[in-house]
């Protein structure tokens, strides 16, 4: 799984399926091999900081003690914060108090949060002069619904910028939305070039989560992103040292992945 892994690696699934575990092991993995790796997460609830017992947050901070390895959280509400300054700041002392504080208030919804994540997400993926640093950016994503609609997300607001139509109140000034659809244009290039994006969905050997990833395999494939691989996290070991339990759940296991057919999984890869 780790061999020829192109720029851009996502990991995805369901809750507590082992993304993190999985995203913290490859980017590991790779600054071992001597890459330069960039590992971010757009789990609003990030504990990968945690995970390496690293102050992290809404900045590339250098990993503690690994080298090769810097680190980034995309934390919403402070994504937030700064898109919301770098438009109202150069107004500062050019308009009134309360003009300035309304214009602030419009900017304080949760679409402009979601907007301004999903803004330094799209600048991850395409800031060619940041991602020369790298070999190698892997992501550990929030659980899947959160997931799908980011990686939606591009696509989605391109063709609304396309349109020019709706309320874009929430995006402030439109001045710059140029620059902002060429941007989403080529962050929905990158994450369908096979040869840029791989997209690995990490289940539990289960029926249901087989069932479930499937879909959401699907539904990715309709955006474009069409590399992608399953991980099956978790598996008991084969090893049951005569124990009835371990052996039952052993036997749960495979039959899960015995009973599944690859074919209608369709995963690439
Ligand atoms: N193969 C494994 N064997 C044993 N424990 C595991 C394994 N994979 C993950 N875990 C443990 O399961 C828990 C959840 O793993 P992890 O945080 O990697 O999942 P996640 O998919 O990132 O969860 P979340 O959706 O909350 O972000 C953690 O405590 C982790 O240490
Ligand atoms: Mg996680």
């Amino acid at each position: 799984m780790f061999d020829n892994l192109p720029k851009f690696t996502f990991f995805t699934g369901k809750g507590g399926v082992g993304k993190t575990s999985l995203a913290c092991t490859t980017a590991l993995s790779l600054a071992a091999d001597n890459k330069k790796v960039l590992l971010v997460s757009t789990d609003p609830a990030s504990n990968v900081g945690q995970v390496f017992a690293t102050d992290i947050g809404n900045k590339i901070t250098p990993i503690n003690n690994v080298e090769n390895l810097e680190a980034i959280e995309i934390n919403p509400e402070e994504s937030a914060a700064e898109y919301r300054e770098r438009i109202v700041g150069p107004m500062r002392g050019l308009l009134p108090e309360d003009a300035l504080r309304s214009i602030e208030e419009q900017l304080s919804g949760a679409c402009t949060v979601e907007i301004a994540a999903f803004d330094e997400f799209t600048a991850l993926l395409t800031d060619n002069d940041l991602l020369s640093r790298y070999d190698h950016v892997v992501f550990d994503t929030a659980p899947t619904g959160h997931t799908i609609r980011m990686l939606k997300l591009p696509g989605a607001w391109s063709g609304f910028l396309e349109e020019g139509k709706g309320d874009a109140s929430c995006l402030g000034p439109l001045a710059g939305l140029e620059k902002q659809r060429d941007r989403y244009a080529a962050a929905v290039d990158r994450l369908s070039d096979a040869e840029t994006t791989r997209l690995i969905l990490v289940a539990r050997p289960r029926q249901s989560a087989l069932a479930e990833v499937a879909r959401t395999s699907d539904e990715l494939a309709a955006i474009g992103i069409k590399n992608q691989q399953l991980a099956i996290n978790g598996m008991m070991p084969t090893e049951t040292g005569g124990d009835p339990l371990a052996a039952a759940l052993l036997k749960r296991d495979e039959d899960a992945l015995e009973g599944h057919d690859p074919g209608s999984c369709r995963l690439a890869a």
